[in-house]
């Protein structure tokens, strides 16, 4: 499911982008996703609850050119449906390293290779209530 698209961001190196929102009580997942338009996506978070053959794992990817790419399973599963989830992503030179509420850490290459981002987009079944950059 397409959600909530903001287009004219500016994340750039050396920022941390927040998300607090709600997973839906039937959540079968939900995703963010950061990228320079409205097709490709240098990051996409999507925690799964169950959802694509998974149970409670986060994968993270990217989407280039039409195709997703290779798939990165890291940190913890802090989430839960019907519950309150933070979500930081810090943008270093060489990386996103992605915060859970557990404090894991999921760490995912800037593949797209900008230094500044203008697409945040939300899929899937959450409320999104607060999006900061700092
Ligand atoms: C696919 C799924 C996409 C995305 C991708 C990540 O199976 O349909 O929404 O999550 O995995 O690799």
């Amino acid at each position: 499911m397409k959600g909530m698209i903001i287009k004219n961001m500016s994340f750039k190196v050396g920022q941390t982008l927040t998300i607090i929102g709600v997973a839906k009580p039937d959540a079968t997942d939900f995703a963010v996703n950061i990228g320079p338009d409205e097709q490709d996506i240098t990051l996409h978070v999507n925690p799964r609850f169950n959802a694509h053959g998974d149970e409670n794992v986060v994968v993270c990817n990217s989407y280039e050119g039409g195709n997703w790419c290779e798939e990165v399973r890291e940190g913890g599963f802090p989430f839960q449906q019907g519950q309150e989830f933070k979500i930081t992503i810090e943008f270093t030179p060489a990386e996103f390293v992605v915060t859970l509420s557990d404090g894991s850490t999921i760490h995912f290459a800037n593949r797209l290779g900008a230094e500044k981002y203008s697409v945040i987009s939300f899929d899937g079944e959450s409320r999104i209530q607060t999006v900061e950059i700092k």
